[in-house]
């Protein structure tokens, strides 16, 4: 089995489907370290010196090859549904999780962040803002569930994960 966490930056895809790997003894994935890896540069570099459209490009080109993995817990990048051919690819998983968060929550997780370059071009606080209204329908329209992860402790969200996953 396959499973796919996607949502804003910040709402906790990467420290969830670390844990959430463990504890099915899968392998755990995060499409912007498979980028990284592949291009050979930190996201940030890749932004600066290759550009958002090219970093898009890579990004989607390890999703399509995580068609190949068994057993694996995906975390992807925040805009990977902004891509159509993402979201049909997303949309024929069956176990795809939208970990959903408020803004101030994300703004909380990401105000340190060296690896969100979107935020650092102005007020970071109205630009998740703007991302999380644009992306909003595509989370919603790619998963199969939704966890809003602001009041939750780790482990209901573990109890609604795994109970989706029965
Ligand atoms: C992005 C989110 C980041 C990373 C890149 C762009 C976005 O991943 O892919 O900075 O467009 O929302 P996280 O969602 O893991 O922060």
């Amino acid at each position: 089995m396959k499973i796919f966490l996607i949502g804003p930056m910040g709402s906790g895809k990467s420290t969830i489907g670390k844990v959430l790997s463990e504890r099915l003894e899968y392998d755990f994935y995060d499409t912007d370290k498979l980028v990284e890896k592949v291009v050979g540069k930190k996201i940030k570099e890749i932004f600066e010196q290759n550009g958002e459209q090219y970093f898009r490009l890579k990004e989607s080109e390890e999703l399509d090859k995580t068609r190949k993995l068994k057993n694996a817990v995906i975390a992807t990048g925040g805009g990977i549904i902004e891509n159509e051919k993402n979201r049909l690819f997303l949309k024929e998983e069956k176990k795809v999780i939208f970990l959903d968060s408020s803004i101030e929550r994300q703004y909380d997780r990401t105000k340190e962040s060296q690896k969100r370059p979107l935020l650092n071009n102005g007020d970071s606080m109205k630009i998740l803002k703007e991302l999380y209204q644009k992306r909003l329908s595509f989370y919603q329209e790619v998963s199969k569930l939704k966890i809003s992860m602001d009041n939750l402790t780790e482990g209901k969200i573990f109890e609604k994960i795994l109970d989706f996953l029965d």
